[in-house]
């Protein structure tokens, strides 16, 4: 067992390493809901919920593992030891660790329990603290640490657990409820009828020890297949408690709200724990605990002004149960200052107990920390933050193409159009149908001319078939994954017969990469990849994946893996992407389904197949706020529905709302009607465009919060929690957020019907609606009309918001379009605001090719300087960029004063000043047009 705590920036203080675990002796002590198995059908987690029953119903409870005082050391900020665990009978342990015992059914897989996790999730952040100090005493040891040594871990010695405290309180507690349990390996004890020979006495079956229930130790069967664990119940647990804390967010990926719900009794509660193993779950439904493509251990608690957090790194099956306890305070408070404990359960089915804790005290401080270890989102091409145009499917390269030529006809802006499955030669990836898109350079030369891009998919199981040397040379080459007698795995996935590249093979990966170049792969530098499938989705795999016993690089059981495996495909693919001719480095633009905690490194994810009701309209946002809280912000959902043909209203809605994903791409089933937006006829075909061209105005907007979350780890859309951390009657609110540090609060609508919303305006700054500047102020719910035509959108006061207001085709074709500044004044007449600006597509931002810009408007000067830090190629960029202006500043809240100046001052020349009058409730404004300042220079307007 490992446990880290990290203070903000320079991690760790506190290692306690469980080496061995001895054996001592004892005391006596409509989804199809059918393909899945709940946690009573999952023999571990049955297991474990039945021992924290049983510790809960046992008034002397004691978790049988103690830390042993004199096996503790302490160096440089690491502390060692070893924690026994009691147990009543044999075990094995310690052999196991060292490869001494015996698997059953002769298996060749690996013997000790799975340790890489971190090679794939961890990037940084690991370094001691080397100010961190050890005091112990007979009963525990106290190691602090973190910033001026304010956090403590407070470790007991017998039963063994930890109080993680942050200025003397504690924040965190570990085996609180003594459910700490690691399942010993032990050898199979056979119990069946003993044979007896003539003469012979009879000897006894052994029997199954008073307490234990072995039957899902050596084998489960679900759904008609088996499971033959050859490494027998080997499953890890630890209660980890947030005492005073109410809210519990994180976890993904679950369909249901932000506040995660209790598992086990409590009003509203799931009758499972929240469930982590990556599978593609058929038609998921809302609101619930079940598993769905992707997993991220991490959750966050948050009480008033304190958030802490917990990263539970163990890529097995896992569950976390959640219970929350409500204690009084005083009887006659009714309810009033009671303070609720949050109580939470982890279990994996293998694998280690190896825990990150994070002490905050703000979500900023939490998400950075977290950020840092398992690396920041990606910073993407600018492309892939504008407008994705998918279905399944396009269905030749003329369709394509004709597409391509009526979103311009339309004048709608979009920057990829995306190839689903159909686009190969009988699904073998890398090839094209030669009948259906017999030019694909052709295709994807006519979406150059207009900077546009192509998105194909290729998906990790491989054809199985003759005549295709892709599956030829995985074979030969011995990079698939193998089944449990360790032959190539064979299974059924969209192509039939089909096997799985194992990109937990470095070989694999190796070879992986070569298949993107263009000589292998016919295609061009504008075309980039889908990733799907990768859970992995196997058809007749038990729970629509791969069995748990298939065998990975290494010897590496699935079951120890499982999680992780998507994370490895798109990783494969995203080195591919990197480099596909010499000296062609591009950003790659990878999206995948299934992801783990460090996916956010490799591209965008999306929530799979939803379904186009309202339901699931509803449904994206607190998801989506949700990966973003856990690392993974580049997300989205599919717009209009995956499933179903949406109503225009809800089509229009969704695209309005989609305007608001960070991943915005529109996506549809094969066997639903077209919706190209210029298909749903008017009024929804003008409003819809008018929710594309508000997120390609947005777009330096978007780009700047993508830069801010690729070098801090700040969510991009931000619930109300995360800005506002004291406001506690208000942390649940997950259907609105503001966008990055912008001062842009959106609550799209997503209900049937709705002609307004109820904003919850979070303090008294003054909010101005976004399209005519209607006045909002004052704490609570305000209701904002929303007729079909119309975004919730507010500007909160205080901000500077860089736009770019010039319709085009796409993104690429805006690279040199001038910039609109909007001023929004706030209740002090000031505002300030942030803008990132790089080409767009290369790495050379890291070398010092950006413009990074601070705005600030105070006492009537607005003045624009550098934050960046100069790199080599600063001087460059800058120049490239001398024409790229800023066309208009727009100041909302314009002061009264204003309506008789006519010019502003912008250095020694000057610019003209347009000023509007306040009218009913809408702010006045002014607008000063073309002050001819550079967007990477420095500049002042006085006003
Ligand atoms: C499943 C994906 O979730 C969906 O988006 C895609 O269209 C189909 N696979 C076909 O590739």
């Amino acid at each position: 067992m490992r446990v880290s705590s990290p203070p903000s920036y320079q991690w760790t203080a506190l290692f306690v390493l469980l080496s061995a675990f001895c054996t001592l002796f004892t005391p006596a002590v409509s989804v199809k809901y059918e393909n899945f198995k709940t946690c009573d059908q999952a023999g571990f987690c049955k297991r474990n919920r039945a021992y924290a029953d049983e510790a809960a119903a046992t008034s002397s409870w004691k978790a049988p593992f103690a830390l042993a005082p004199d096996t503790l050391s302490w160096k440089n900020g690491q502390l060692k030891g070893t924690i026994l665990k009691t147990i009543n009978t044999i075990g094995e342990t310690e052999k196991r660790q060292k490869g001494e015992i015996e698997l059953r059914h002769n298996s060749k897989v690996r013997k000790e329990r799975y340790n890489e996790v971190e090679s794939w999730a961890i990037v940084g952040g690991l370094g001691l603290s080397r100010n961190a100090a050890e005091s112990r005493d007979a009963e525990k040891t106290t190691v602090t640490y973190g910033p001026d040594g304010k956090f403590e871990a407070v470790i007991t010695f017998a039963p063994f657990g930890i109080d993680f405290k942050r200025d003397s309180a504690t924040q965190i507690k570990f085996n609180d409820r003594g459910l700490i349990n690691i399942e010993q390996w032990r050898p199979k004890i056979d119990r069946g009828v003993p044979e007896k020979k003539e003469g012979e006495e009879e000897t006894p079956v052994p029997e199954v020890p008073a307490g234990e229930d072995e039957s899902t130790w050596w084998d489960e069967s679900f759904g008609g297949q088996t499971d033959s664990k050859p490494k027998g119940p080997e499953s890890v647990s630890l209660d980890i408690t947030f005492p005073g804390y109410e809210h519990v967010f994180g976890i993904p990926e679950h369909a249901g709200p932000l506040s995660l719900r209790e598992t086990r009794g409590g009003t509203g509660a799931h009758t499972d724990p929240y469930r982590l193993y990556n599978a593609d779950v058929f038609e998921y439904i809302m609101d619930s605990s079940m598993t769905l493509y992707g997993a991220i251990p991490f959750m966050q608690a948050q009480k008033k002004d304190s958030t802490v957090g917990v990263f539970w790194m163990n890529a097995a099956e896992t569950w976390i149960d959640i219970i929350k306890e409500k204690e009084a305070h005083n009887p006659l408070s009714l309810g009033i200052g009671s303070k609720t404990d949050t109580k939470t359960h982890w279990f994996s089915e293998s694998g280690l107990i190896d825990v990150f804790v994070f002490l905050g005290p703000t979500p900023k401080d939490v998400t950075k920390a977290y950020g840092e270890l398992t690396g920041y989102t990606q910073l993407p091409q600018e492309f892939a933050i504008a407008y994705h145009q998918c279905r399944w499917n396009y269905n030749s390269d003329e369709d394509v193409k004709d597409v391509d030529r009526k979103m311009s006809k339309h004048q709608i802006p979009y920057d990829v159009i995306w190839l689903d499955i159909e686009y190969t030669d009988e699904k073998k990836y890398f090839t094209w149908d030669p009948l259906t898109f017999t030019n694909p350079i052709g295709m994807l030369e006519q979406l150059d001319k207009s900077d546009r891009k192509l998105v194909a998919i290729i998906d990790p199981h491989i054809k199985n078939t003759d005549n295709y040397p892709v599956v030829s040379e995985l074979k030969s080459k011995d990079l698939a994954v193998h089944n449990k007698d360790g032959n190539i795995y064979e299974g059924w996935c969209w192509p039939g017969s089909s096997h799985w590249i194992d990109c937990f093979n470095p070989a694999a990966i190796k070879w992986w990469i070569g298949l993107f170049k263009y000589s292998a792969f016919t295609s061009l530098p504008n075309l980039f990849i889908w990733n799907d499938m990768n859970e992995p989705s196997v058809f007749n795999g038990p729970e629509t994946t791969m069995p748990k016993d298939n065998i990975h690089h290494d010897n590496w059981e699935h079951r120890d893996v499982h999680n992780l495996n998507g994370l490895t495909f798109v990783n494969a693919t995203y080195q591919a992407m990197l480099e596909r001719k010499k000296g062609e480095i591009r950003r790659p633009f990878v999206l995948t389904r299934s992801f783990y905690a460090g996916s956010q490194r490799m591209g965008a994810m999306w929530t799979g197949d939803n379904q186009a009701n309202w339901d699931h309209l509803a449904a994206g946002f607190p998801m989506i706020i949700n990966n973003g809280i856990s690392g993974f912000p580049f997300a989205g959902a599919d717009v209009g529905g995956f499933f179903g043909n949406p109503e225009k209203d809800l089509l229009t809605r969704w695209y309005q709302a989609g305007a608001f994903y960070p991943f915005f791409r529109g996506h549809a089933h094969i066997d639903t009607r077209r919706r190209e937006p210029y298909l749903a006829g008017e009024p929804y075909t003008g409003i819809i465009t008018q929710a594309l061209r508000l997120r390609y105005a947005l777009l330096p907007a978007w780009y700047t919060a993508f830069h801010e979350a690729s070098v801090n780890g700040t969510p991009i859309l931000r619930p109300h929690y995360f800005v506002y951390p004291s406001d506690e009657s208000a942390f649940a609110i997950d259907d609105q957020f503001f966008v990055g540090s912008t001062g842009l609060l959106a609550k799209p609508v997503v209900t049937e019907g709705a002609t307004s919303v109820d904003i919850y305006i979070p303090d008294s700054e003054v909010y101005y609606d976004y399209f005519d500047f209607e006045k909002y102020q004052g704490q609570g719910h305000k209701t904002v009309q929303a007729p079909l035509e119309k975004i919730p959108l507010l500007m909160q006061g205080g901000h500077i918001i860089p736009r770019k207001d010039r319709p085009r085709r796409s993104s690429g074709l805006m690279k040199w379009d001038p910039y609109t500044l909007v001023v929004v004044l706030g209740n002090e007449g000031t505002a300030s605001g942030k803008l990132y600006v790089d080409d767009g597509e290369t790495f050379d931002y890291q070398t010092g090719a950006f413009i990074h810009r601070s705005f600030n408007f105070k006492n009537g000067v607005l003045a624009s300087s550098n934050l960046g830090t100069k790199g080599k190629l600063t001087d460059k960029y800058i120049k490239t960029m001398k024409n790229v202006g800023v066309e208009r500043v727009v100041i909302v809240g314009a002061p009264k004063e204003w309506a008789s100046k006519a010019s502003v001052k912008v250095g020694g020349a000057e610019a003209g000043i347009e000023f509007h009058a306040e009218e009913g409730g809408k702010a006045a404004w002014a607008v000063v047009k073309n002050p001819k300042v550079a967007i990477g220079e420095d500049w002042k307007i006085e006003f």
